[in-house]
């Protein structure tokens, strides 16, 4: 079967060689069932792991706002994440997927208490996406129907691909999701706006998911001197703003060319430029502000 992840991966705390054995999950696992789980995602350039211990950091919050007691400590976890790179020899850019979910158990909502959780994780090779960072993308408005626990990275994104789907057919590539008039951030990525050289971001609370590349972008914001603002706003002001960008972990820090036909970039993207040179100098010089 085609897979674009590389041949082993890490099951329930083993590696497995996918090419020699295919991995089982019972049809009984609630990640499956309820989508009863949470998942993660990091980068790995030239092979090393980048902002690790801040995803692990999140992704540990996310079992804890779903009472999901991990199977193992974060230096454990640290250690089979080294493993799982080891024995794939991996030494080029690509992303890490982990996800757990609660375990096996005969379907019922209520979940049972000491369930086994079930995790894996794999290695999926993806360069630096030069052309999206330079050039940019097309965006436009959204509805987010999303539910009111957007800082869990729950496994439950059908509202996220339901949306990417319909926005992707009319030829957009990310949807500014709106909630009661305020805008929050994208399908699969947090949205900025600069206006008179400030960066404005959705505060983090319950509304978005805590992004790792937005938290970094604001560390870095801040050592160049470039005020940011975590702050509530709305689509006027996204129309009246210099730059708008969105941010996540394999894409880092994209610029919005478009929004629909409301919204167009024509000139220079002077702090966006800032912030990816700021952002690729953390990849390989390891200037890391204060995380
Ligand atoms: C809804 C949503 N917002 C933001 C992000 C960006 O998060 P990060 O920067 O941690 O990758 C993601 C990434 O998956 C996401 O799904």
């Amino acid at each position: 079967m085609y897979s674009t992840y590389k041949d082993w991966i890490l099951l329930n705390g083993s590696m497995i060689n996918t090419r020699e054995k295919e991995p089982m999950i019972s049809l009984d696992e609630r990640g499956l069932q309820f989508g009863d789980g949470v998942y993660e995602v990091f980068r790995l350039y030239d092979g090393k792991p980048h902002l690790l211990d801040l995803h692990l950091d999140r992704f540990f919050q996310s079992m804890k706002a779903i009472e999901l007691e991990p199977p193992f400590t974060k230096e454990e976890f640290i250690y089979q994440m080294q493993q799982l790179v080891e024995k794939n020899e991996f030494k080029e850019d690509g992303n890490v997927y982990i996800q757990i979910s609660r375990g096996v158990q005969p379907r019922n909502h209520l979940f049972e208490s000491n369930l086994q959780p079930t995790y894996y994780a794999n290695i999926v090779p993806f360069p630096r996406p030069d052309t999206l960072m330079e050039n940019g993308i097309k965006a436009t408005v959204a509805e987010d129907i999303r539910w009111h626990f957007c800082h869990i990275k729950s496994l439950n994104l059908l509202p996220n691909i339901m949306i990417k789907n319909k926005i992707a057919k009319e030829g957009y590539y990310e949807a500014i999701l709106v909630r009661n008039g305020i805008v929050t951030e994208g399908c699969h990525s947090n949205f900025f706006i600069v206006k008179n050289g400030t960066l404005i971001t959705h505060p983090a609370n319950q509304f978005i998911l805590h992004g790792i590349t937005r938290h970094h972008v604001i560390s870095l914001a801040k050592k160049l001197n470039i005020p940011v603002e975590e702050r509530q706003f709305s689509l006027p002001e996204v129309y009246g703003a210099d730059e708008c960008f969105f941010t996540a972990t394999p894409i880092e820090i994209v610029p919005v060319t478009q929004i629909g036909g409301d919204w167009y970039q024509t000139g220079e993207q002077p702090i966006i430029r800032k912030l990816q040179e700021a952002y690729k100098e953390s990849i390989y010089n390891k200037v890391t502000p204060n995380n």
